[in-house]
């Protein structure tokens, strides 16, 4: 299938697009590079553009021939997100109807959206089904929320098939440590430790060790972006004209900060510096994914569910590139 991805060239949807075009698929990134790194994607699948930019999104989806479009074009932080709402409200709402309106000029009519865990009460019991309420507490949660609810919206008068798939924490490198996570500010927990370990931070802070868990740190649900991935390659193959799912995506394993700060030392073979502070703003206990739902009706199965292997396989690319894509220009050019 012809594929549009949105912020293609970033860190879930570079991931996605080497997947579909291993899968068969026709897939294009569509991104601005303002967060995406040029050579996470091949050269002759990036067209470089802004989602605010009505006239070339549409103009991608009619020189590509879009029978689809995924959307990871967003911004991505919760406590830059508390910082900055209107910058979140613009990019990612306002980007997002901007999609969903040259969609409708150019006549695609299927849409992938990347939302979030964060827009769950955080009240809910463990683990979260789709069913559980939905109060978002920071605006990265509510910017995407309202997204769902647009595109639920312009689903039901414009006969579009959505699928909207809630990420829990994604997390990881492709396996063979090639292609990673590198942003431009970084806010994330396991770059944030391996880049600790490589020796681009002095060490690792850890917000709080006095929540209600095993050991006194933050719960979270990490999920490998290969196995975002395959989501998003079962979702876009198995739409149904005009109708719409939600997915959770998460491995279904709750670890903490704790443990995967230990889990990254196992991986790297030394203690990583770390030092504990308050608490972080709109940070909840426990976050972990029932994803019952899309293992039941796609027949998704996590290939890397295991923290081990989540963190073995961003250290094999924060060691190989501890600048991430721009130590990869170097090694391309003395390879030459
Ligand atoms: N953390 C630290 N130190 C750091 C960075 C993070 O201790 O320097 C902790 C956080 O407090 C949190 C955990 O590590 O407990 C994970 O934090 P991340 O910033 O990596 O990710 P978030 O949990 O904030 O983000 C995730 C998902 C979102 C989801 C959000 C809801 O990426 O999809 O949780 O809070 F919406």
């Amino acid at each position: 299938m012809k594929i549009l991805l949105t912020g293609g060239a970033g860190y879930v949807g570079s991931a996605c697009l080497r997947w579909l075009l291993n899968s068969g698929h026709d897939p294009y990134a569509f991104d601005d590079l303002s967060e995406g790194n040029r050579d996470s994607v091949p050269a002759d699948r990036l067209i470089e553009g802004d989602i605010q930019d009505r006239e070339a999104l549409e103009k991608a989806m009619r020189d590509t021939g879009a029978e689809a479009v995924m959307n990871f074009a967003a911004l991505a932080s919760v406590p830059d997100s508390i910082r900055l709402p209107e910058l979140y409200w613009r990019i990612n709402v306002f980007g997002t109807k901007n999609i969903l309106d040259a969609m409708m000029a150019t006549g695609v009519k299927r849409i992938l959206f990347s939302s979030t865990a964060a827009t769950y009460s955080f009240d809910n019991e463990m683990p979260l089904t789709e069913e559980a309420a939905l109060v978002p507490k920071v605006p990265y949660g509510t910017t995407k929320l309202a997204c769902e609810k647009m595109i639920q919206e312009y689903s039901n008068a414009y006969g579009l098939s959505y699928a909207i798939l809630r990420y829990f924490n994604a997390a990881g490198a492709d396996p063979d440590g090639e292609f990673g996570e590198d942003r431009h500010h970084e806010t994330h927990l396991i770059p944030l430790i391996l880049q600790a370990a490589v020796g681009k931070r002095d060490k690792i802070t850890i917000f709080g060790n006095d929540w209600e868990t095993r050991d006194g740190t933050c719960v979270r649900d990490y999920v490998h972006t290969s196995d975002l991935a395959q989501a998003h390659q079962l979702a876009v193959e198995n739409m149904k004209p005009g109708e719409g799912e939600i997915f959770n995506c998460g491995s279904g394993d709750g670890v903490t900060v704790q443990e995967v700060l230990q889990a990254c030392e196992n991986a790297v073979g030394r203690t990583i510096p770390s030092e504990i502070c308050g608490r972080r703003p709109g940070d909840p206990a426990i976050l972990i994914a029932s994803s019952q739902k899309i293992k039941d009706q796609l027949g998704w199965e996590p290939q890397f569910p295991k923290i081990e292997d989540i963190v073995g396989s961003a250290w094999r690319w924060h060691e190989r590139y501890p600048h991430g894509y721009k130590d990869k220009e170097t090694v391309h050019s003395q390879d030459t």
